[in-house]
């Protein structure tokens, strides 16, 4: 299954708010590193759960986004880990793995994540 989303970062009123409700404290951790370009990452980050929550199969608040958790390679390539009710459907599914890739242009970023 595959999911994708865009998000355009200048409607982010709120990034430290929307970080708050969002993330896991690793991704805090992560995206408090930078101090230029934060709510691009905050936005990219939105962009990653959203695309996962499509790839798979739910439905609006069935999970909380903190139930996707996105991590990095040494490399720098992304990946996540799910947790909770995320995992419980990744299972229910029968699925085996789940990929992730995020792009940034300006003022949009983009998640997909295919799941299989
Ligand atoms: C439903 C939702 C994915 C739609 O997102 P949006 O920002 O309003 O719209 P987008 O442009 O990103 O996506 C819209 C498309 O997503 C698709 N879509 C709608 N619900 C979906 C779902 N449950 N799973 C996968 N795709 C879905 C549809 O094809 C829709 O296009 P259409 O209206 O032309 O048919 C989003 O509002 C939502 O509910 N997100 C999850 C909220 C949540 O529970 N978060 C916590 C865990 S991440």
């Amino acid at each position: 299954m595959i999911g994708f989303d865009l998000q355009e970062v200048a409607k982010i009123k709120d990034a430290e708010k929307l970080l708050q409700k969002i993330a896991c404290e690793s991704e805090i951790a992560y995206i408090q590193k930078y101090k230029t370009d934060f709510p691009m990452h905050v936005a990219s980050l939105w962009s990653v759960k959203e695309a996962v929550f499509k790839a798979l199969d739910l439905q609006s608040g069935q999970i909380s986004y903190k139930e996707i958790e996105l991590c990095h390679k040494k490399s720098g390539t992304p990946y996540v880990l799910l947790h909770g009710q995320a995992k419980a459907q990744f299972k229910r599914l029968n699925l085996k793995k789940i990929e992730i890739s995020i792009s940034h242009q300006q003022n949009i970023v983009g998640a997909v994540a295919i799941a299989d």
